[in-house]
């Protein structure tokens, strides 16, 4: 039986220490292990966790100092840590085979590097541990890191390998946003549970040392009928009735939300938004509903003062049906002080034109083949690390336009983009800001525009939604 729904307190997770702050750089430690964690009500779910929770401690920097990330490895399997939405030199960027071998030295190194023994001669492989580098010359963001190891992504992450990086800077602390105790990040993932309380995932290596893959019953991606939102089952927040700032992450291997409230506001709009994946709009934008897909993030602004107080507001998931319809509950108890607002106008956001573009590339998500079963790929082909699909100029502005059979939310490594189109029409209200994930709805074609700016080397692009990920639809780019 599920739990009942909004009785476990909505929990935020630590912000971790830095084990040293000095010239303009912090260093902080993880170390990746197995624990378990109570998840539902009085059993013990066995997890993999950053520090072995889940979600992990939240890092939080600031914008143009550089984070440095010593992770240790002291799980059964090889890891590779990925900041995504960081605009991070390759090395430290987490390609699919530069993996961290356990700490322990039992492992066999062959068997780490994907299907098929394949070798990638350009991988960087350490064992124990590995400092991951981040300059974050980036504009204020929530980013979040998950594990990325090639073919073993979805049931890592789906384990517990994902935390929230937040990224701030001075322009965003000028703007009178709630703040505080008045900023809750969402991470929402949902998973499927055993009786004794042991997460359900179709694996086909439940080991996940050699064979990659799921059951064929799940290639399609792996849902789970219970609905968490920073690690807890449909859980309640008591809020004052006053604006709060709610930073949403879809942290889910395949499930695509459209979150609303419920009830509506009396007055004004259920979401401003004033953000997008990678930071702050221009402008805000009012919205009724957020469709998310995985990995994509929206900053939002709710006004809780304008309902009555005692009002309970359902945020609920319109794609879903009995126990994933409703994802938590906010409580409006009390009255407050609220000297926060939304600005007309948050940021300077550059906007990419189509002139500027050197290239337009084009790249096919569909099924296919993939370590002779059903798979995914991209132009035809299942992820191989030592296949380049496109070396854009470091610096050039390109045009790339995705078309896909089914729902695939696809993510850029490096850098942010802009949605041109969808459909061969406008974008979608939702598809404002700067991007590094969009969602491709069946047989649709979007059209994005990005400037590889950044690092030269090595990345991938993928379909995040982490089952087609892992069985072929990555792909690699080289900034040159
Ligand atoms: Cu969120 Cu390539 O990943
Ligand atoms: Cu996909």
């Amino acid at each position: 039986p599920l739990p009942q729904p909004f009785q476990v307190p909505l929990p935020l997770p630590p912000v971790l220490k830095p084990v040293s702050r000095d010239g303009g750089v912090d260093r902080y430690e993880i170390v990746q292990r197995a624990s378990t964690a109570e998840i539902l009500p009085g059993l013990r779910t066995p997890i993999w966790g950053y520090e072995g929770i889940f979600p992990g401690p939240t890092i939080e920097s600031r914008s143009g100092r550089t984070t440095i990330v010593r992770h240790r490895n002291e799980l059964p399997v090889p890891t590779v840590v990925h900041l995504h939405g960081g605009r991070t030199p390759p090395e430290s960027d987490g390609y699919a085979t530069d993996l961290v071998l356990p700490a322990d030295g039992r492992y066999l190194a062959s068997a780490g590097h994907g299907h098929s023994g394949m070798a990638d001669p350009d991988a960087v492989v350490t064992t124990g541990t590995r400092e991951y580098t981040y300059p974050l010359r980036q504009k204020a963001a929530m980013l979040w890191y998950h594990d990325h190891r090639m073919d073993f992504t979805g049931p890592a992450v789906y384990r517990g390998l994902a935390g929230l990086h937040i990224v701030r800077d001075a322009e965003e602390d000028a703007l009178p946003l709630p703040r505080g105790e008045r900023e809750l990040p969402l991470m929402i993932t949902d998973r499927a549970f055993a009786e004794d309380g042991s997460m359900r995932y179709p694996s086909l290596d439940p080991s996940l040392r050699i064979v990659p893959g799921v059951e064929d019953a799940y290639a399609a991606g792996v849902l789970g009928d219970v609905l968490l939102v920073n690690g807890a089952p449909w859980p309640v927040a008591e809020v004052s009735a006053t604006r709060y700032r709610l930073r949403f992450l879809n942290g889910s291997n395949a499930r695509r939300y459209d979150l609303a409230l419920t009830p509506p506001p009396p007055s004004g709009p259920s979401f401003t938004q004033i953000g997008s994946d990678q930071g702050l709009l221009d402008a805000p934008r009012a919205h009724e509903h957020l469709p998310i897909a995985p990995a994509e993030r929206y900053d939002t602004v709710v006004d809780f003062g304008a309902y009555p107080l005692g009002t309970e507001v359902t945020l609920v998931n319109r794609l879903g049906t009995g126990s994933t319809a409703q994802v938590m509950r906010f409580r409006v108890t009390r009255r407050a002080n609220d000297d926060s607002h939304v600005p007309a106008k948050l940021s300077e956001v550059e906007r990419l034109d189509r002139a500027q573009a050197t290239v337009t590339r084009e790249f096919a998500f569909r099924s296919g083949q993939f370590n002779g079963r059903h798979g995914w790929t991209i132009g035809g082909e299942a992820f191989t690390p030592t296949k380049v699909a496109a070396q854009p100029k470091l610096g050039d502005v390109e045009i790339w336009r995705f078309v896909a059979d089914l729902h695939h939310p696809i993510h850029l490594h490096l850098v942010h983009f802009q949605v041109l189109s969808r459909g061969g029409k406008d974008p979608a209200p939702h598809d404002v800001g700067r991007k590094d994930t969009v969602d491709l709805q069946p047989g649709e074609a979007v059209e994005v525009i990005a400037r590889f700016d950044g690092y030269r080397g090595r990345y991938m692009f993928h379909c995040h939604n982490a089952e087609h990920e892992d069985m072929g639809m990555m792909a690699t780019f080289k900034t040159v």
